[in-house]
């Protein structure tokens, strides 16, 4: 079989990138986020991650430095998404690996959390907490259960605060 590598964003990887989002999410909306913050200036290719397949380019996982702001202070989280796995490739552990892949990433590039918008119970397998729970909330005008959050340093969340999404991702709601 075959094996899965977790690498960073080339140039050359963007038609890619965008292909196995439109197929994983059946629409343009998440392939027309990617290419919103690639012109803006929340996009670092450094925080961006493939999985390749057989020298195919079969998963993308996007972070984005985000501000977490609390009364009199603000730090800088990551957030993840959109990410997404080709159908043809799922079930196969793939997106498990872009998941464990990206906590690394964060810890190497000295972030201590991740936040995610989406699938509540697919982040939890990965140890992700409703962010009620560390009264963490956000400007995207979604439910707030959808919210989840991962310590990469214990406490980094503690006294919770208010995550900005960047433009790009309030248009995707
Ligand atoms: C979600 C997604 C990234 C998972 O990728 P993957 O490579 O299949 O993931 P893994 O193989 O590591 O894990 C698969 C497991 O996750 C579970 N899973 C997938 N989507 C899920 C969801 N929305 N909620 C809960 N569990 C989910 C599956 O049941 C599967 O479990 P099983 O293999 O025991 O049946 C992929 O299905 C995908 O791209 N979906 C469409 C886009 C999307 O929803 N992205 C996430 C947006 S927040």
């Amino acid at each position: 079989m075959q094996s899965i590598t977790v690498r960073t964003e080339i140039p050359e990887d963007e038609r890619a990138i965008d292909v196995v989002h439109i197929s994983a999410f059946g629409g343009e909306a998440e392939a027309q986020l990617v290419s919103a913050l690639r012109a803006s200036s929340s996009y670092n290719r450094e925080l961006s991650l493939v999985a390749e397949l057989g020298g195919r380019i079969v998963g993308h996982l996007l972070l984005t430095r985000v501000p977490l702001r609390r009364s009199g202070s603000e730090i800088h989280v990551l957030a993840l998404g959109p990410m997404s796995v080709v159908p043809s490739q799922s079930h196969r552990g793939i997106g498990s690996e872009l998941i464990e892949a990206c906590k690394r990433l964060a810890r190497e590039k000295g972030y201590g959390s991740i936040v995610v918008m989406g699938h509540p119970e697919y982040y939890k397998r990965f140890g992700f907490v409703p962010a009620k729970d560390r009264q963490v909330t956000c400007n995207l005008p979604a439910p707030e259960e959808a919210l989840t959050v991962f310590e990469i340093e214990s406490g980094n969340l503690a006294g919770g605060g208010h995550v900005e999404y960047p433009e790009p991702f309030i248009a995707l709601y």
